[in-house]
């Protein structure tokens, strides 16, 4: 498994102003949904196409199109945020859907939500969440794809720490791993530092 630190000065300048902890909950998104969008475009690089003949309005000529059904799987609630960016170079992918939450005193993932889409064992697969803390959100999601029979799954976060990546490394070895910016550590409460405080709360304006 590969670990991509997507370090790309738009990237960088974005992910800066969702830092701040000034900015409003609209331009946190908009900057989310931004960066998302600028992220699978290196994600879906190997992307698999085929070829179709068509007729462009002077001849017959030979064209490529997505191939596999892509599927996005944001772990809800945050991972809610990346969908609309991604789905705007991708509008043809469908979202399987996994509610988790961090159990405040355990840290631990508590799962309420799981839907799949039917096609989801032949897809593309991208779990999408701006936050891997300490990696058992992602590791519980990834679980579940793969339970669902998903083959071809990668994962795209915002921030992570040192400590997620390492448990997803050893936890799902067969996943690439994309990533904005690999942080610090983590504070004993579990926050990502210097992170970008709760990104569910910060995107549905909860605090
Ligand atoms: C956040 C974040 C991840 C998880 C990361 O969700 O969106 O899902 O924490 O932490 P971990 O790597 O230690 O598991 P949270 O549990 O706050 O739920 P929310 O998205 O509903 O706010
Ligand atoms: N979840 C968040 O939203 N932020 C963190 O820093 C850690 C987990």
């Amino acid at each position: 498994m590969s670990v991509f630190e997507l370090k790309h000065p738009l990237i960088i300048d974005k992910l800066t102003r969702m830092r701040r902890k000034e900015t409003t909950s609209k331009d946190f998104r908009e900057n989310l949904n931004e960066i998302a969008g600028l992220m699978v475009y290196e994600v879906f690089r190997d992307l698999p196409l085929s070829e179709q003949t068509i007729q462009t309005p002077l001849v017959e000529t030979t064209g490529y199109v997505i191939k596999t059904p892509v599927v996005l799987v944001p772990i809800i609630r945050a991972g809610l945020g990346m969908v609309e960016g991604i789905q705007q170079l991708v509008p043809t992918s469908r979202v399987a859907h996994i509610g988790l939450y961090r159990d405040e005193v355990t840290k631990q993932p508590v799962q309420y939500y799981a839907k799949p889409t039917p096609d989801v064992n032949r897809s593309y697969v991208l779990v999408v969440d701006p936050m891997l803390a300490t990696g058992g959100s992602a590791n519980k999601a990834l679980m579940i794809a793969k339970e669902w029979g998903a083959k071809t799954i990668k994962f795209i976060c915002l921030v992570a720490a040192p400590q997620g990546i390492e448990s997803l490394q050893t936890a799902h070895p067969d996943v690439d791993i994309y990533v904005a910016s690999i942080d610090q550590s983590l504070n004993d409460e579990g926050y990502i530092i210097p992170g970008l405080g709760d990104a569910g709360d910060r995107i549905f304006g909860t605090k």
